[in-house]
């Protein structure tokens, strides 16, 4: 099975960079599922029911979240009639929607990191915990989006689930880490996808309005820059009997609106 995990989609100008590039790499690469994070879809905060459905049109299988899962109010009540929506699975009990999802014949899970980020749940027990429930009932081929900002905690999970999951893809800090790998035991590995929003920009966001902030320390409302798109992705490929995984690629371009 060959998966294209897509970093974090900013805003606008990332769902047009979706749409005008996932559908070639999906034909050219053979991709069997699509996983994105949409977390900053929707004006690089949050996610709607409309954009979810849009990014499904432009051939996303599964969509994961974040820490702004919630940024959206309404994607609150929305989130249980989308199947293919998940957010991640050590929020704490009575948060809606759902951490896991078996889509394709694979498993797909989205979790959070708790290491500079808001206090949750403990990401480490919750995969052991999912793993267990599902037992000899899960497929073989796993896949974690690990939405985490600390390095240190995201190789750790790679380490963790070494030989229990296909794959451990980081999202969340929208910059690109040069060390996908694959772990002795089989997992597949890279601290962060990246991201698919404008380039010349501070994390998607207008650079200007980054920098006064870190000048005045005023609050300023943030909005998604222009101009030409990264995209950056991976592409994994597993053994469906094993679910181990036999490559992790970067698939990384430029789009222009
Ligand atoms: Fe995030």
């Amino acid at each position: 099975m060959r998966i294209l995990f897509v970093g974090d989609v900013v805003g606008k100008p990332g769902r047009q960079a979706v749409a005008a590039l996932v559908p070639a790499i999906a034909k050219e690469r053979r991709i069997d599922l699509v996983i994105l994070n949409g977390e900053n879809a929707a004006g690089g905060a949050g996610l709607t029911a409309e954009i979810a459905r849009e990014l499904r049109d432009a051939g996303a299988d599964v969509i994961t979240n974040g820490n702004h899962v919630w940024d959206q109010r309404a994607f609150m009540k929305e989130i249980d009639g989308l199947e293919y929506c998940l957010r991640p699975i050590n929020l704490p009990p009575g948060n809606p929607g759902r951490g896991w999802a078996i889509v394709k014949g694979a498993l797909v899970v989205n979790a959070i990191g708790r290491v500079f980020m808001a206090e949750q749940d403990d990401p480490f027990r919750a995969l052991d915990a999912l793993l267990v429930e599902l037992g000899s009932s899960a497929p073989a081929v796993k896949i974690l989006d690990w939405h985490a900002e600390a390095t240190s905690e995201k190789l750790a999970m790679g380490w963790h689930l070494d030989g229990r999951v296909s794959a451990v893809l980081g999202s969340h800090t929208h910059v690109p880490t040069a060390d996908a790998r694959i772990l002795p035991k089989g997992t597949a590995l890279v601290a962060d996808t990246g991201m698919v929003g404008p380039r010349d920009s501070v994390l998607g966001v207008d650079a200007a309005i980054i920098v006064r902030r870190y000048l005045d320390h005023l609050p300023h409302r943030f909005e998604v820059a222009d101009g030409v798109v990264q995209f950056n992705s991976v592409v994994v490929e597993v053994d469906d009997v094993s679910g181990r995984a036999r490559s992790i690629e970067r698939l990384d371009r430029e789009w222009s609106p």
